[in-house]
């Protein structure tokens, strides 16, 4: 070996379709993967939005048999996941297509590693813990921003514990990602702002992470240049096209860059706070976001701010210091407000959301460690 290893730096991503349409091509997709018997991982939302019945209707069509398996909260539970995976196996079933947000998709990888793997899903949480690989498994996001149809991520959340879980390895990756604008435009504000933001925090913490890398820096400020115009305009219109096709380019390019980069402290502290209070990740991130970016910056090389708020559009001068508070700025504009209602947590509670937060696996990439005191500052300062 001539050259160092940390010198390495690898890129995974699914077989991707974009664009208006692509929802129509589950099918024909299915059939040449050679699926027979499919599980269609989803949520009730999706269902009553109407858009499992033609997929359903699309793949029966290709002489391939389905079950519906739709019993998924947000924030998807690790019972539901062995649920999902015991449905999987009775019904004999030898592939998955999710079609849903966040929680459909990562409740499908987690039923996929349980469906390969056997045991129970939380035995995976952690890097590289899945040694066989998952059935074939292809998502149709109906959402923008969570990035799971193109990374290797799955968060699931552990109600023993009241924490999430991130299960983190290559074999998450889904074969293939069927990303349709037309399907967010039954999206409300709340959710468009919220999953919206998520992908914000993903290129942000995929740029600032240390293991980023030109690959996923020019992914990351792809994703940072179109979000500030294109949210807002989803947020106020849902049927704006331009607007949805920008959000839907945006999450995926933000899902490529931190699937590849990791994420930071912004992630780790919403995976426990989300999972102490089953509050919804979008938010979570979005109050973190200034906040933890304050700090992170200290440690960001300045030329790579300066590009920061290059791609964010502002330019008067001081830009590079502005940057946090622009952050919060942004996500109240798209309605997303700090100290709703979570500030009646205990001095005990957040110390123990911040040391839950410090051993997330997200924590490993951030530009620098935080201690539990800092992280309890920190949570203060996007919660109060
Ligand atoms: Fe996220």
């Amino acid at each position: 070996m001539t050259h160092a290893l940390e010198e390495l730096r690898k890129f995974v991503a699914p077989e991707i379709l974009f664009g208006n349409g692509a929802r129509e091509l589950c099918g024909a997709y299915a059939e040449r993967i050679g699926m027979r018997r499919v599980l269609v991982v989803t949520d009730p939302g999706v269902v009553a939005a109407g858009w499992v019945a033609p997929v359903l209707d699309d793949l029966s069509a290709h002489g391939i048999e389905t079950l519906v398996f739709s019993d998924i909260a947000p924030n998807p539970r690790s019972a539901q996941v062995m649920n999902g995976a015991l449905a999987y196996s009775r019904g004999e079933c030898d592939a998955i297509v999710a079609v849903g947000g966040g929680s459909p998709m990562d409740c499908a990888k987690g039923i996929g590693v349980v469906a390969s793997n056997g045991g129970h899903v939380l035995d995976y949480a952690g890097v590289d813990r899945v040694e066989v690989p998952m059935p074939p498994l292809i998502c149709i996001p109906t959402t923008a921003g969570t990035g799971a149809d193109v990374s290797q991520f799955a968060i699931i959340t552990d109600e023993a514990h009241r924490a999430k879980a991130g299960l983190i390895s290559k074999s998450l990756v889904p074969d293939l990602a069927l990303v349709d604008p037309d399907m967010l435009t039954t999206m409300d504000a709340t959710l468009t702002a919220a999953t919206g933001m998520d992908a914000l925090v993903h290129a942000v913490e995929a740029f600032v992470s240390n293991a980023s890398w030109e690959m996923t820096d020019n992914l990351a400020l792809a994703a940072i240049r179109r979000i500030p115009q294109a949210l807002p305009a989803c947020c106020s219109d849902p049927d704006d096209k331009a607007s949805r096709r920008a959000m839907a380019l945006a999450s995926l390019d933000a899902g490529l860059a931190f699937s590849n980069a990791s994420l930071g402290a912004v992630h780790a502290l919403a995976h426990a706070l989300g999972g102490r209070l089953d509050a919804a990740h979008g938010e979570c991130n979005a109050v973190l976001l200034g906040p933890v970016m304050a700090r992170n910056f200290k440690h960001v090389p300045k030329e790579r701010l300066a590009l920061l708020a290059e791609a964010l559009g502002i330019r008067d001068g001081e830009e590079t210091e502005r940057i946090p508070a622009w952050f919060n700025e942004f996500r109240s504009s798209v309605g997303i407000v700090a100290g709703s209602g979570k500030t009646d947590l205990s001095d005990d509670e957040f110390i123990r959301i911040a040391r839950t937060a410090s051993v997330d696996a997200c924590m490993a990439t951030n530009p620098f460690r935080p201690g539990v005191d800092e992280l309890v500052e920190i949570l203060h300062d996007a919660l109060d």
